[in-house]
């Protein structure tokens, strides 16, 4: 199976980048047959949705390489900021443009939502507003999801989870996900 991964947030420190590779380590380590692509949302930009855009040149590059990216993928591993209590701009905004592509990547698809933030909460607000547009789009959005609360203080300087404890809630999370998307497949 291939497996994207992704932090939706762009600057460099992300703790959820951090979280999502660490997803991304331990279905690499527990399925060596899968191809686990760990990407950086960075690397797909794309302007705020305008349909006039859209009209005079369709998809921006970004987003039909993002979209390329999950057309590719078996199951995709997203970690999304905390905005506000809900769903960042610019991940609604990528949504919004996938949304547009010729044939949809994420029908059907399963995904896995992670959240990481430096407060008490972990980000789930965002979880329940983010899985909305997914499953709006036919995206198979696994039931349990996973917020990392005190971020700052969660990651040592390797980029692991310092919490034992922690890191196997997750590893236990993605290898169950893993599972449930074979059997989607
Ligand atoms: C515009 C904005 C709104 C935020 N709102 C929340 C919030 O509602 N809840 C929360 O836990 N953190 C909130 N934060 C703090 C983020 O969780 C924090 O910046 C986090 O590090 C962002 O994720 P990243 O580390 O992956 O970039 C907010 C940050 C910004 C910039």
């Amino acid at each position: 199976m291939r497996i994207l991964v992704f932090g939706a947030a762009h600057r460099k420190g992300s703790f959820n980048r951090k979280l999502a590779l660490n997803a991304a380590e331990h279905l690499a380590k527990a399925f060596p047959e899968d191809t686990v692509e760990f990407v950086h949302f960075s690397d797909f930009p794309m302007p705020v949705y305008d349909g006039d855009l859209e009209e005079k040149d369709g998809l921006p590059k970004g987003a039909g390489a993002l979209v390329e990216k999950l057309a590719q993928a078996g199951a995709v591993v997203i970690s999304t900021p905390e905005y506000n209590g809900g769903i960042p701009g610019a991940l609604k905004n990528a949504i919004d443009w996938i949304s547009r592509a010729d044939d949809n990547p994420l029908d059907k698809k399963p995904l896995l939502l992670l959240a990481a933030s430096p407060g008490a909460l972990g980000g789930v607000r965002s979880l329940w507003h983010t899985r909305v547009p997914f499953e709006a789009l036919g995206a198979v959005v696994y039931p349990t999801m996973f917020g990392l609360p005190k971020a700052s203080e969660a990651f040592d300087a390797n980029d692991k989870l310092v919490d034992p404890k922690m890191g196997a809630r997750l590893e236990k999370l993605v290898l169950e996900f893993r599972g449930f998307a074979a059997k989607l497949a």
